[in-house]
């Protein structure tokens, strides 16, 4: 799976691409990033990418020409190009699937009070929310999305059984876990799970998991009742 990341701080992925599972995966070449520093292609001598909102207004806009650059000189044809931003479509496990599909995806990590609405009329093939609330800096979707996106590669998992068992697949949360030891503080582990009978524990699990979901996440629950 290879990544391009076009954004304000490369600095940002440093760590992220060097810890756990994505480090891992980095070093043995089953996902790529290429980072692309947005201020290289900016013709500002201070290597400024903002300016403030036509029409006025609180906060910055990411400015057209550097991101036009950047892309421009990186310009790959079927590799489609996302723009982190919270007014875009809220990722799900349905769209991280279809992303890892693609192979090679694109991100242009949004900062400021936004971007040029050019660059998103001329470039940008998905805006995409990691959720609605409102984070500072787009790296942070960046990271979310490559991470969520690299867990579908081949290898990057060691169990590939989690995948299809994890929550949201068939619009579930997952069950509880447990492990060693079987009591602690008093609180012991439920006695179903001890029990060997396979068939037993799968519907326990089952039943947990609609119940939590019910409780939980009322809007899955209607999606799940209606699949
Ligand atoms: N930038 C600011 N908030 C965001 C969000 N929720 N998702 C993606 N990019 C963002």
């Amino acid at each position: 799976m290879i990544f391009n990341i076009f954004t304000l701080f490369p600095e940002f992925f440093e760590s992220p691409l060097k810890t756990g599972l994505m480090g891992k995966a980095a070093e043995s070449g089953i996902i790529k990033t290429g980072l692309i520093d947005i201020r290289d292609f900016s013709d500002n001598k201070h290597k400024r990418c903002d300016d403030s909102p036509y029409g006025g207004g609180s906060g910055m806009v990411l400015m057209p020409e550097p991101v036009f650059r950047a892309i421009e000189a990186q310009k790959k044809n079927n590799v489609p190009l996302i723009l982190t931003s919270p007014g875009g479509r809220v990722l799900d496990q349905a769209f991280v699937k279809e992303l890892a599909g693609k192979g090679e995806i694109s991100i242009v990590c949004g900062n400021y009070e936004g971007v040029d609405q050019r660059i998103i009329d001329r470039y940008i093939d998905y805006e995409v929310s990691i959720g609605d609330y409102v984070i500072s800096g787009g790296e942070f979707a960046a990271l979310i999305i490559m991470n969520a996106v690299s867990r579908y590669v081949p290898g990057f998992m060691s169990n590939t059984a989690s995948l299809e068992e994890e929550s949201f697949e068939e619009n579930l949360l997952e069950y509880p876990h447990y492990t060693r030891p079987q009591e602690i503080n008093g609180m012991a582990v439920p006695e179903i799970l001890l029990s060997g009978h396979h068939e037993k524990i799968r519907l326990w699990r089952e039943a947990q998991s609609i119940e939590k979901t019910k409780r939980v996440r009322p809007d899955l629950y209607n999606k799940y009742l209606k699949k």
